[in-house]
């Protein structure tokens, strides 16, 4: 399963609120087709030891997530399950409670453990309102923690200014190749852990000349080296993968160990490179 971090809801007064524990490590299931792919990647993570598994209202596949839960047998106090309010869903308060409803009914659970507004609402004016739904959805234990995804420094400092409880988590792409400190340092101010997406680059990086070349020196494969590099970092990580060599090697990447100087020829494989979408910088 990896290792375990702590995370929590910034209160007006500074303090902190509903704070829980989460796995770091996860497996995403983006791109993962409800005809029994996405069911199938869930049960072979579960039987490897994955515990935690991230999913949106947006990939179509909760169901199938909701189905690999129930037949894996795995008591749900040991699973992490984190979904999404699609972007376009997010309209208002009625609407992000109506919505979460419907996300557990397909996952087929009582509570999810991490809800997140997967990108800033479009209409500005209502961003307050969804936020209010979000606060709203943890205090009635619909989901034991919320947090954002995609949200740009200003984002985070909005949110701020009106919220009971702030974000727990910012999930945002970050990999060795768009590395965002100052995403990744504006997060933490906020009170939210990063949360890294797209940790492989979507595949696009996994067959990069210098990382192959390392990744042989050390005697790991690129994606080890590149999913290490996001949970050294402290950052939840969420590897997607439908294959079951491949989901078991990501796991395994917890095992390896970089060193400081491997981490400093790492640090220069930064390119600002996008690999999905990039809402942080919508108004
Ligand atoms: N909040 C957001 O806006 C947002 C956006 C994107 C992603 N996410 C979340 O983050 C998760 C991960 O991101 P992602 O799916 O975009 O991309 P990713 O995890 O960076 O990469 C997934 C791709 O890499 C391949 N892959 C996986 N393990 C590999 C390995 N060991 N060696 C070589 N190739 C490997 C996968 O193919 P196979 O499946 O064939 O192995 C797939 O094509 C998503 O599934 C989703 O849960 C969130």
């Amino acid at each position: 399963m990896g290792p375990i971090i702590e995370i929590s809801h910034r209160t007006a007064d500074g303090g902190k609120s509903h704070s829980i524990k989460v796995p770091q490590f996860g497996l995403g299931v983006f791109l993962a087709p409800a005809d029994g792919t996405c069911k199938n990647a869930c049960i072979w993570a579960l039987n490897a030891g994955y515990r935690h598994i991230d999913t949106a209202a947006v990939y179509r596949n909760e169901e199938e997530v909701g189905q690999a839960i129930l037949e894996s047998g795995i008591p749900r106090s040991e699973l992490f399950i984190t979904t999404k309010l699609r972007r376009t869903d997010a309209l208002g308060y009625q609407e992000t409670l109506e919505r979460c409803d419907e996300s557990l009914n397909k996952l087929g659970l009582d509570f999810v453990d991490l809800y997140l507004i997967h990108a800033p609402p479009e209409d500005l004016s209502v961003r307050k309102d969804v936020w209010r739904g979000m606060e709203k959805l943890l205090e009635t234990g619909k989901t034991r923690a919320i947090g954002v995804s995609n949200y740009g420094p200003h984002h985070l400092e909005e949110i701020l200014q009106y919220s009971k409880y702030g974000p727990s988590v910012n999930q945002i792409e970050i990999h060795l190749w768009l590395q965002r400190p100052y995403l990744i340092k504006a997060t933490r101010e906020s009170g939210a852990v990063p949360m890294a997406y797209s940790p492989l680059a979507r595949g696009q990086k996994v067959n990069d000349e210098k990382l192959h070349s390392l990744s042989k020196k050390l005697g790991v494969t690129p994606a080890q080296i590149a999913i290490k590099w996001c949970m050294d970092k402290g950052f939840i990580t969420i590897p997607k993968s439908s294959n079951q060599k491949r989901i078991i090697e990501n796991l395994e990447s917890l095992n390896i160990e970089l060193s400081e100087e491997t981490n400093l020829i790492l640090q220069d494989y930064d390119e600002d490179y996008i690999s999905g979408w990039n809402p942080t910088v919508d108004l």
